[in-house]
């Protein structure tokens, strides 16, 4: 019974909710069959709201619940004393206080949307976010209704010997009937969508952290037992961040246990549930020969979000959905800057903002295109996006640039100290940093409800007569969906200026050789007098803001900050714009059917790169990394996936052949037996190993190959062994073909027991042209090891075909998108959220030719024509609109 047209939800309609909740006692009796809930809720009216008058009380659900019994102060109520809907249950009220007793059945054991509560492996578990918690029982299922929980668990004690909820256990024992029952309390109010409910049979690892002020925590991280050995590098990232919040940020964990549970089955990376975090297992379990420097990396910055949550989400927590950013944006922000901290700062920045730029800023130009916070959804599902969580991020990070470090400080003190255990909004987090700063940033709020990538234009003049050297600014911002017209952001815009001799010349008031304009109008000059020289500019360095910002440099300019720039992210940019440019001057070259030749500048800015012996390793690597495919078509008006894949590939073998004695070099100095550990300097020099490997590939030689064999076999941790294989899988070796497949067999029958590693093996194959044509993709969905009901098979082979082999998915005959259109359509009615994420390679149809725009069109007109989930329906209709 889905409403026949999903209709929006507006933030300019939000009201208070006519009811709170103060306590809410749950009361879970897990059964094979069927699972049962029994919700006692307190609950007072708003006063604020209404004094005489008391409303019905309308309770959010869902229809794969039913209903077994409602009581109100303890008398049942008949059916025609209520009503129920597929989303709602509304009761009669009589006064501003009572109690309701809500008995509800479920089918965990058939819930395949990961919503609610549902089962994984043979566990079982709940994910409440968003609005997940409604699908459990009856409720006030929204974040500004906050409430004390405790929480009953009954299960078969063979079976589900570990029973978990959020807080502290306050009771245990047996039933008698071969069941347990824990009881668990939560002393913080919370809404219901940091809810958690864990019952499995699990090892766990277990350590202890003690405050800054003396207390001691209790540190758990459960798991099946064959994963228990790899919660060590979760457990250590754990207490870094413990750590790290006190030093930084003054917070300090507020319960005496804290919990990870890994499971295998889940929609997102993982999820900050008080006292009791659920991740995926991709997402927290890591040992050295299972686990990539990626993947121990992305640990350390995931346990530390979920971990920062509980101050920016859940001590001081979101008013309504559409002020998601607040938690998200801000704690993306806190925990980039935790990563920085404990590994290269540089690096850290050139990683964030290239997928930022090369995912958030398609995003902006795309039809899903909103606000950081939007001002309307269908689904809330779909707003878990890029804007929200990066540029939300991005503004966070702005905010610390205009106040400096210890304003932020002083801001963030505020604004913790001052809605502690409320529900607040973006403002009163802005307002908290304009108050400990007496500053005002009006205009600067424009950043969270304008949509859309701003542009800056920026060009300089030289009078010599005067020696003024003046830069003028012009902003603008392309119209998205429901918004046309946009004012002027306020823009922290950070420079620096370059001698002819490369010197970084000193330009603000106390010799720095940083300065930050602030641009607020549509068009600025900003003017520096005592200039000798014309000098070179460097402009938004760090990546000041999130925006677009041309300015003519010819390549010897970049060639030039390459080598003198004293930013190293705009080192590493000028890096990319140049190697962008060669190979968008390539593609146009093979669009109009001309041969091809490499500006050989790019030749010798990579041989100088190669040949640094005292530069930063990381660094390099970043530099010798060619601009993505995506990041490529970005830059195109119309996107030429065909030149673009052709012009990129030429450019690496024509590096590999003319560096071929340097990369050998290095590949041979880096290649030493060391023991494993996953540290930045380490992971430095297996990536700039791995990254000449890659290159070394590309040469078609009998000996390279061996390198990558050798390097494959006697590999001791994954970083090299995945890498090898890698290279061997995307590299140019006609001469050994059927090398690829008989790696690729070892490799599984090596590893076909550990689920995480074999979604690798699934990505590895299908992620590039060479080998992951959609017949292979097809081969594999048939295989053991893929299982159609779990997200990360899903994502690892599917996703990562559609997002990242764009030459094979964008294939001209269509078959990539149809091959897409009809897993979206099966997808949808197991699992709405992973079939709408899934669907987002289809709805950048506008940005390709028209042959591919009409066969990417028909393909979302064919998901359109089937009965659809909120989900996917609000994103194919917003695609097409
Ligand atoms: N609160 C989210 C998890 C979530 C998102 C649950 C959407 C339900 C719906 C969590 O804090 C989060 O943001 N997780 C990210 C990883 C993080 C490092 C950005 C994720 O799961 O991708
Ligand atoms: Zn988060």
């Amino acid at each position: 019974m889905k409403d026949a047209q999903p209709g929006a939800i507006y933030l300019k309609d939000y009201q208070a909710p006519d009811y709170w909740i103060d306590k809410t006692e749950l009361s879970f009796d897990l059964g094979e069959n069927e699972t049962r809930v029994t919700a006692r809720l307190q609950i007072r009216l708003n006063q604020d709201r209404h004094d005489r008058q008391l409303p019905p009380l309308v309770l959010h659900g869902n229809a794969d619940m039913t209903l077994a019994e409602v009581k109100v102060d303890g008398v049942a109520l008949s059916a025609d004393q209520y009503t129920l809907t597929s989303e709602t249950l509304t009761l009669p009220v009589s006064s501003d206080r009572f109690e309701t007793e809500i008995v509800s059945v479920l089918a965990p054991q058939d819930n395949t949307s990961m919503e609610g509560l549902y089962k994984s492996g043979g566990m079982y578990c709940t994910q409440c976010e968003a609005e997940g918690f409604r699908r459990i029982t009856w409720y006030l299922d929204r974040p500004d209704v906050m409430s004390l929980f405790t929480t009953r668990i009954t299960a078969d004690k063979a079976k589900y010997p570990v029973l978990l909820s959020n807080g502290n256990c306050i009771e245990q024992g047996d039933t008698g009937d071969g069941r347990h029952t824990m009881v668990w309390e939560d002393p913080f109010r919370k809404p219901a969508y940091l809810f958690a409910l864990v019952a499995g049979n699990l090892a766990h690892v277990e350590d202890t952290f003690t405050t800054q002020s003396g207390r001691n925590v209790t540190l758990q991280i459960f798991t099946e037992s064959h994963n228990i050995t790899k919660c060590d590098h979760a457990m250590r990232s754990l207490k870094q961040s413990m750590r790290w919040d006190e030093e930084v940020y003054g917070r300090e964990y507020d319960l005496d246990i804290f919990m990870i549970v890994a499971v295998d089955d889940f929609n997102m990376g993982a999820m900050e549930n008080k006292g009791l975090n659920i991740f995926n297992s991709s997402c927290v379990l890591a040992r050295p020969d299972t686990a990539t420097d990626a993947t121990f990396q992305r640990i350390e910055a995931i346990v530390a979000h979920e971990y920062f949550h509980n101050w920016s989400g859940n001590r001081v927590t979101c008013r309504d959905w559409f002020q998601l950013s607040l938690k998200e944006g801000f704690t993306v922000f806190r925990d980039s800057e935790f990563s920085a901290d404990m590994n290269s700062r540089t690096v850290k920045r050139i990683e964030d903002v290239n997928h930022l730029r090369s995912a958030q800023f398609a995003e902006d130009a795309g039809p899903m295109a909103h606000p950081v916070r939007p001002s309307s959804f269908i689904e809330i599902s779909n707003f878990y996006t890029l804007t929200v969580y990066e540029k939300g991020a991005e503004i966070v990070r702005m905010i610390h640039n205009l106040v400096g470090r210890e304003g932020f400080r002083k801001g963030s003190d505020l604004y913790f100290e001052r809605h502690d255990g409320q529900a607040v909004t973006c403002e009163d987090f802005v307002r908290a940093m304009e108050d400990a700063n007496s500053i005002d940033l009006g205009q600067f709020m424009r950043w969270y409800t304008q949509a859309g990538t701003p542009v800056l234009d920026v060009t300089d003049s030289y009078d010599a007569d005067n020696q003024r050297y003046v830069l003028e600014v012009t902003q603008s911002c392309p119209a998205t969906p429901g918004q046309d017209v946009k004012e002027p952001f306020h823009i922290p815009l950070a420079i620096g200026l370059l001698s002819s001799e490369g010197d970084n010349l000193p330009i603000g008031d106390k010799g720095q050789t940083t300065v930050v304009l602030e641009v607020r109008e549509a068009s600025q000059q900003f003017v520096f007098e005592n200039r000798i020289e014309r000098p070179l500019p460097s402009l938004l360095r760090g990546f000041s803001a999130p925006v677009k910002l041309n300015y003519d440099y010819s390549r010897d300019d970049l060639l030039f900050l390459m080598r003198h720039d004293d930013d190293g992210f705009n080192r590493w940019d000028s890096c990319q714009r140049l190697a962008t440019e060669t190979i968008l001057d390539l593609v146009r070259d093979i669009q109009a059917a001309k041969p091809l030749s490499l500006d050989t500048r790019l030749i010798e800015a990579w041989r100088e790169l190669l040949e640094d012996e005292t530069a930063d390793k990381a660094m390099v690597a970043e530099m010798l990394t060619l601009p993505s495919e995506q990041w490529l078509s970005e830059q195109m008006a119309v996107i030429d996936v065909y030149a673009i894949h052709e012009a990129r590939e030429f450019v690496r073998g024509e590096l590999a052949k003319s560096l071929s004695e340097p990369l050998q070099s290095i590949y041979r100095g880096l290649a030493v037996e060391k023991p494993y550990k996953p540290e930045s300097a380490d992971i430095a020099e297996r990536q700039l190993k791995n990254i000449c490997l890659g290159y070394l590939m590309e040469l078609d030689s009998p000996a390279m190959l061996s390198l990558a064999e050798t390097q494959f076999q006697n590999a001791t941790n994954m970083t090299d062994q995945m890498a090898a294989l890698s290279c061997v899988i995307n590299g140019a070796h006609q001469t050994a073909p059927g090398k690829a497949e008989t790696l690729l067999s070892a490799f599984h029958d090596q590893w076909k027991g550990d689920a995480n590693v074999m979604d690798m093996w699934l990505s590895v194959q299908v992620s590039g042209a060479r080998m992951g044509s959609l017949e292979r993709v097809k081969q594999l969905m048939e295989h053991p090891v893929f299982d159609y009901r779990n997200p990360n098979k899903l994502r690892s082979l599917i996703g990562v075909f559609c997002m990242r082999n764009l030459k094979c998915f964008h294939d001209l005959s269509g078959e990539g998108y149809a091959f897409l259109a009809d897993n979206i359509i099966r997808l949808d009615k197991q699992n709405p959220q992973i079939a709408a994420r899934m669907l987002t390679p289809l709805t950048r149809w506008r940005r390709y030719d028209d042959q591919r725009g009409a066969l990417m069109k028909a393909a979302l007109e064919r998901i359109q024509a089937n009965e659809l989930s909120k989900d996917v329906f609000e994103v194919v209709n917003k695609s097409l609109a």
